[in-house]
């Protein structure tokens, strides 16, 4: 008797298992990539009015992982925490406007480049007679930058300059409305956008030159991931191909200081 119960119980639990291997089977066809972002940067990526993620880069990294077959999973992860998370499997894949550099491909792994663009400076326009970062050093401006970014090693460049540093660079546009500092300096792309859409902000500020430098904006990944990587690269070239991220470009109006790179 005891012995016909406990072989129920066995083949109940048997089967409950095997319901919910099913459903988690049809669940998760594909695998599944956890994809981190900085919800810091519009119109790059942003949060919403509804609280989600939306932007040009959250557009285009949907089509990027689809079109190589996978899931995802996207989390929203201050910019400072980025590189930290990837490096310890905290996610698989990071999209942040974030330029390739030497130094950092010592650490991490780029995909091709989906974006060229650069730095911008604006200064207040009460700092007058300034026309150049040169002068801007010489009078020992204090500009603003976010910490960490080409950007602010950009600055760095310059002595005298006074470097006054920023966890966003939407706190450093705001501290110049301020007064707080006398310009600053970031990814054209945001400078672009804080010019226009901002002008509360940005309405005592003018344009000292245009885009300063040339760099590439590419996807990170773990060094090790190299099959990923394949995908995710060849992926991102057919997009870039069949006119998929241009028409991105022109949705989230990015402008003319940044630019849709051909791949061969
Ligand atoms: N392109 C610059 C860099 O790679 C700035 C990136 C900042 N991105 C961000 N989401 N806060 O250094």
């Amino acid at each position: 008797m005891l012995k016909k119960y406990f072989l129920k119980i066995v083949l109940a639990a048997f089967c409950v298992g095997c319901l919910s291997c099913g459903q988690g089977f049809q669940e998760t066809q594909n695998p599944r990539l956890v994809i981190a972002i900085d919800a810091t940067f519009v119109p790059m990526s942003f949060l919403n009015d509804q609280g989600e993620l939306d932007g040009f880069e959250v557009d285009l990294i949907k089509e990027v992982v689809k079109n190589a077959g996978f899931d995802y999973e996207l989390v929203n992860v201050e910019w400072g925490g980025l590189f930290g998370g990837l490096i310890t499997e905290k996610f698989d894949l990071v999209i942040s406007s974030i330029t390739i550099l030497e130094e950092r491909k010592n650490r991490m792994a780029f995909s091709i480049p989906y974006l060229q663009s650069g730095v911008a400076v604006l200064v207040r326009k009460d700092i007058e007679n300034v026309d150049s970062l040169e002068q801007l050093a010489e009078i020992k401006a204090t500009v603003g930058a976010q910490i960490n970014t080409t950007s602010y090693y950009f600055l760095q460049k310059y002595e005298g300059m006074k470097i006054k540093t920023y966890e966003k660079f939407g706190h450093a546009v705001i501290d110049m409305a301020n007064k707080g500092n006398d310009g600053v300096v970031g990814d054209s792309v945001q400078v672009n956008y804080y010019f226009n859409e901002n002008k509360e902000l940005t309405q005592n500020a003018r344009f000292l030159g245009s885009r300063m430098t040339s760099e590439n904006y590419g996807i990170v990944l773990r060094k090790e991931n190299l099959e990923l990587k394949q995908k995710i690269d060849t992926s991102l070239k057919g997009l870039l191909k069949n006119g998929t991220v241009q028409k991105l470009h022109g949705k989230w109006n990015l402008g003319d200081f940044s630019v849709v790179p051909m791949p061969e």
